[in-house]
């Protein structure tokens, strides 16, 4: 059996969740359950990022203890997660005092090898990242992220020796193309260290600051809030805990981040994992942003797109269906309401939802709701069943090379060239002159469908798993050989699986 180890960034505790938070999150559980629906043992972490001036600023706006607050805005999270079908093995919560204990044991463990030294710093601050940028990094020098000036900050501090790791780091991304994903991703990285690094500064004294976990050898001071939360990774799996589960599940296989956390995660992550001995992660893949409209989603910019309104509107796994179907992974993509529209009605309403529809209807109508018998294969079902028995092979390698949308689509095409094959022999018809032929098509019709559905059900969880039902079968393992559907066995009740959404005006008319 194979092990997946699979992350997603832990998300600011303090923000409402939103189609990016959703994005990423949606991505890994598909991930994982196509994973665990293959065989593997999977190990699924997210959670919350709880320290840091953002969090601490929030919480006495509204006059409440830092932690209570985090305790409060941390359901919304949860919640969510839940909401949108998420089955994450662990929530982690960089409050958590195992969490804690962890950064502090390696904090002192890099302390006491010399990579960590006192020394007075000046630098430009932002506060919406949390972190120090050089004034190469500004853009007309404001934040690159958040385009706002940036105040100078001049203190005492403890600094991570992270440039005596460059050249180690050049050389390991070098020798380990799977290990910055994509391709672009990575270039980008090695040009960023064609400059020289810096150490980074991994305190902020008390003074400022108070909210985050204290250094092990300094309590005037507490940790810098990426160093603490980059080590959810290895503490959430027990890391210098219980060495047994960490041996298990490290390292990661994927570290899912947005491109906008590139250089943490590229630059800062393997650094310190340098200096604490702990080996690499896998692969660390970046994916692009959803835009709406084609502009970044800002709280400033009034377009935010929230996960509930949609799920509320036209339900959860309709809205993973589309997540995973319109981004290509590592490019930025576009949500708007109408594209959402136009690829639900099109993929799920017409090709998937009628072909249920059908299939439904004259089985129960002519075969007393039970599944016919398979009888004898002419070309047309040799055909299906080849490329059935293929597609499932075919759509797990491009999962695997991370090309998401293109095994949906690959599935999709499955699906409508099923439906080619109940147009061409129009069983509705062959009802009257020879009902075996037609038995013999709706079978294969069927079948076809049930490995189509199996194949989407790491993306839609529960509606293909009810639409299983209305044809007979149930979930099985991803790659089912052809011949589950048992002939005789009962249909469940018919509901229409994906009603059709009504489009306005001016979307039909650019459809046209
Ligand atoms: N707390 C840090 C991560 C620490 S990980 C050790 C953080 N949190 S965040 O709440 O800002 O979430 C960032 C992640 O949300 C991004 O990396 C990305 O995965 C996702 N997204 C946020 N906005 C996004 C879009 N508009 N589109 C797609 N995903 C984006 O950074």
């Amino acid at each position: 059996m194979k092990k997946f180890y699979i992350t997603t960034p832990i998300y600011y505790v303090n923000d409402e969740p939103h189609i990016g938070h959703a994005y990423t999150t949606i991505l890994a559980d598909v991930l994982s359950r196509y994973h665990r629906e293959a065989g593997d043992e999977v190990f699924f972490l997210t959670g919350t990022d709880e320290h840091g001036q953002k969090v601490s600023q929030a919480a006495s706006e509204r006059g409440v203890e830092p932690k209570k607050h985090c305790d409060e805005m941390v359901i919304r999270f949860q919640n969510m997660w839940k909401k949108l079908h998420i089955e994450n093995d662990h929530f982690i919560r960089t409050t958590d005092k195992d969490h804690q204990e962890v950064v502090k044991e390696i904090l002192q463990q890099i302390y006491d090898s010399g990579d960590i030294y006192f020394d007075e710093y000046t630098g430009l601050y932002c506060v919406g990242c949390e972190r120090f940028y050089t004034e190469k990094e500004l853009v007309d020098e404001k934040c690159p992220q958040h385009q706002e000036s940036l105040k100078e900050i001049k203190e005492t501090n403890y600094f991570f020796r992270m440039s005596k790791y460059q050249q180690q780091l050049i050389d390991y991304i070098n020798e380990h193309p799977e290990f910055i994903l994509p391709k672009t991703r990575r270039n980008e990285v090695l040009g960023f260290l064609r400059q020289p690094l810096g150490d980074l500064c991994i305190s902020r004294p008390k003074s400022r600051l108070s909210w985050g976990i204290e250094l092990p050898f300094d309590s005037d001071y507490v940790t810098y809030v990426w160093f603490d939360a980059l080590l959810n990774y290895v503490s959430g799996i027990g890391a210098k805990k219980d060495d047994k589960q960490f041996a298990k599940w490290w390292p990661a296989d994927y570290h899912l981040i947005g491109k906008d956390i590139l250089t943490t995660h590229c630059v800062y992550w393997p650094t310190m994992l340098f200096a604490a001995g702990i080996p690499q992660p896998r692969t660390i893949f970046a994916h692009g942003w959803w835009l709406s409209d084609e502009f970044k989603m800002s709280k400033s910019l009034g377009n935010v797109i929230k996960p509930l309104d949609l799920i509320d509107r036209y339900g959860v796994d309709p809205v993973r269906y589309f997540l995973m179907r319109d981004m290509v992974l590592g490019q930025d993509s576009n949500f708007s309401p109408d594209g959402f529209a136009l690829r639900y009605n099109s993929d799920l309403a017409n090709d998937l939802g009628n072909l249920v529809g059908r299939i439904s209807t004259l089985v129960r109508r002519h075969f007393d709701g039970k599944i016919p018998e398979p009888g004898e294969q002419s070309r047309e079902e040799t055909q299906l069943v080849e490329s059935g028995s293929t597609l499932a092979v075919e759509a797990i390698e491009l999962i695997h090379e991370m090309k998401m949308n293109d095994a949906v689509e690959t599935v999709m095409e499955y699906v409508r060239s099923i439906n080619r094959y109940m147009e061409k022999l129009m069983p509705w018809k062959l009802i009257k002159s020879d009902k075996a032929a037609a038995g013999t098509v709706l079978y294969h019709a069927a079948e076809s469908l049930r490995i189509a559905l199996q194949l989407l059900h790491p993306i839609m969880p529960v509606r293909t798993a009810k639409i299983l039902g209305m044809i007979g079968a149930s979930v099985t393992e991803l790659k089912s050989p052809w011949g589950q559907l048992k002939s005789g066995s009962k249909l469940s009740e018919f509901e229409v699986p994906f009603p059709r959404i009504e489009l306005n005006q001016k979307t039909k008319q650019a459809k046209e």
